[in-house]
């Protein structure tokens, strides 16, 4: 039988049979991926019909609050983390997401697609079993209105970027990198 025994820097990795580790990441996606290409598609429609400014408060607001329902339908914790965030006070990973989060950029830069970078363990926290899940977010063509090339972005849009966060370190991304990831703690 495949088993696995790693040792992590914040937390205790369990051993679990591989088949069960495969059905708890693909329970986990079914129930709780289907939040981002609603983020995707609400933030299509706004930039184009309202323009960068204004679509703000999509990533801003809508996008943690339609995690936030997904996470109160099951339960689950869930959140949206990145290794150069905008808004460091959310989104600034904790040690086990900012492991997977490098090692999806080693993956992508061996050539996986962003879209289907994942990684799933059972993490002993506490002497409590929690199986932590996480799922690349990539950049995709709407995302480059504020998160693109620095230079490249509108006026009002930087200048309203930087008075809400002048610690943004979430630009210059590229079409197809990686710009963070979905992060799940389900308890088991
Ligand atoms: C209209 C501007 C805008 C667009 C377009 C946009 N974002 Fe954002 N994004 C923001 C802002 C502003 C924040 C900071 C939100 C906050 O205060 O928590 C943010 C934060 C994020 C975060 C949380 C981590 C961090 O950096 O703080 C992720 C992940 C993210 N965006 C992904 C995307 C993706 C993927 C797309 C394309 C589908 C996208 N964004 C498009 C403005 C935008």
């Amino acid at each position: 039988m495949l088993r696995f025994s790693l040792v992590t820097l914040a937390c205790i990795t369990v051993n679990v049979q591989a088949q069960d580790l495969e059905a708890l990441k693909l329970d986990t996606r079914t129930r709780a991926l289907p939040v981002l290409p609603k983020v995707v598609a609400m933030m299509k429609e706004t930039v184009v019909a309202k323009g960068a400014v204004d679509a703000i408060p999509v990533c801003k607001d809508k996008a943690p609050q339609l995690i936030k329902e997904q996470s109160d339908k099951t339960g689950w914790q869930m959140r949206r983390v990145s290794l150069k965030t905008r808004n460091p006070e959310r989104g600034a990973p904790d040690v086990w997401e900012a492991r997977q989060l490098a090692e999806f950029n080693i993956r992508a830069a061996n050539g996986e697609k962003a879209d289907t970078l994942e990684a799933g363990e059972v993490i002993s926290e506490n002497g409590k079993q929690v199986y932590r899940y996480i799922k690349a977010i990539p950049v995709g063509d709407v995302c480059l209105a504020c998160h693109g090339a620095r230079e490249g972005l509108d006026t009002a849009l930087k200048e309203q970027l930087a008075r809400s966060y002048p610690h943004d370190r979430a630009v210059d991304y590229q079409l197809g990198q990686i710009r963070g990831a979905l992060s799940v703690q389900r308890p088991l």
